[in-house]
């Protein structure tokens, strides 16, 4: 089966999206798949280039960066033989049986790139168009989350055209402090701050405003930062319990992707039975209350009296070297290549 990997994007999270494709690249049965790479680069082209490209420098050290330069993205830096050709999008499509998409954020995460795919009439790995539209905005999620009595973090949404109807008294009053700003569309904590002071409470604003017309105040929910695995479409299973344990004051993008000696992992999280259960249970719910299929890594915090709270969803998770999703089904008893191998068969099903 020929299987496009597609990476890159004009996300903020491009990057973090690079880091995500080469484990799966380096992951994916080469025997089993005819693959090609498909990277997108910071200003929406598309280019192509056969795998096989990449694995002829893999004794190169520099071969695990997808390098990105202004004009396109290649494999090698400074291999211009190896660059990617840009194409259109229809050319780069040709002739795949399934697209793996590994882009994570707006136009990758958000059903975008999914709608796309249900024209081109080319299965897909992940959630479908609604379920990745749903979950990228977290107030959307929160919602339907809350609505189906799952909880959530106490918040407040503010739209940019409302954005004075909130002050920092307000928000201290309904939320407590401190409390967090963030995007309601955004990934990876870009944009995210946690305000202290009626000082930090504008610039706060502002900087998350910069990502999104729609921003999510939110209580901060003091507990342990819990992750769990789905996978699967009409019959999903969870993998067994991740624990965060933050670096610095929140896992922020720094501790996750630049401070090598950011946040750590714990895997799998010490809990009593029940509590893990619990988490397990919940996790599946909210895929399928937030209508996922294929994947998602649901996110929580567990407070100290018990009380569990969903933070988000996440429908195109990371696959970085640090992110919890493959390690929890990897100590779950699906190794890498295996995970890759299921999510591309429950995309083409
Ligand atoms: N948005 C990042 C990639 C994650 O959820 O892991
Ligand atoms: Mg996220």
């Amino acid at each position: 089966q020929r299987v496009g990997i597609v990476f890159g994007g004009k996300s903020a999270e491009h990057e973090v999206s690079l880091q995500s494709a080469k484990n799966v690249v380096d992951a994916i049965d080469k025997e089993k798949y005819e693959v090609t790479l498909i990277g997108i680069d910071k200003q929406g082209n598309w280019h192509i280039n056969d795998v096989s490209n990449y694995l002829e420098n893999e004794n190169d050290p520099s071969h695990i960066r997808l390098h990105h330069s202004e004009e396109t993205v290649a494999l090698v830096p400074g291999r211009e033989e190896k660059q990617f050709l840009q194409v259109s999008q229809s050319e780069a499509l040709e002739q795949l049986d399934v697209i793996f998409p590994i882009l994570h954020g707006t136009l990758g995460e958000d059903g975008s790139i999914q709608g796309m795919m249900r024209i081109a009439n080319i299965p897909y790995v992940g959630p479908d168009i609604l379920g990745s539209a749903v979950c990228m905005d977290k107030d959307v999620a929160k919602r339907l989350l809350r609505e189906s009595g799952i909880e959530v973090a106490k918040s407040l949404t503010l739209r940019e055209r409302n954005k004075g109807d909130v002050t920092f008294a307000k928000a201290a009053r309904t939320l407590g402090t401190p409390f967090f700003i963030k995007p309601a569309s955004q990934g990876s904590s870009v944009g995210v701050s946690k305000v202290k002071t009626e000082e930090e409470f504008d610039q706060a604003l502002s900087e998350a405003f910069l990502y999104d017309k729609k921003v999510l105040i939110e209580e901060n929910v003091d507990g342990r930062e819990l992750e769990c695995a789905v996978l699967g479409n009409e019959y999903p299973k969870a993998s067994q319990v991740g624990e965060i344990l933050p670096a610095g004051d929140f896992y922020s993008y720094e501790s996750k992707y630049i401070d090598e000696s950011g946040a750590g992992l714990q895997l799998p999280a010490e809990l009593k039975e029940e509590e893990e259960e619990r988490i397990r249970t919940s996790a599946v719910r909210a895929f399928e209350v937030l209508e996922c299929e294929g994947m998602a890594r649901i996110d929580f915090f567990l407070t100290k009296k018990g009380k569990l709270v969903i933070n988000e969803v996440n429908t195109i998770p990371g696959f970085t070297k640090i992110s919890m999703y493959p390690k929890l089904w990897d100590i779950s008893g699906i190794p890498y290549p295996k995970l890759i191998d299921e999510l591309i068969q429950l995309g083409i099903q």
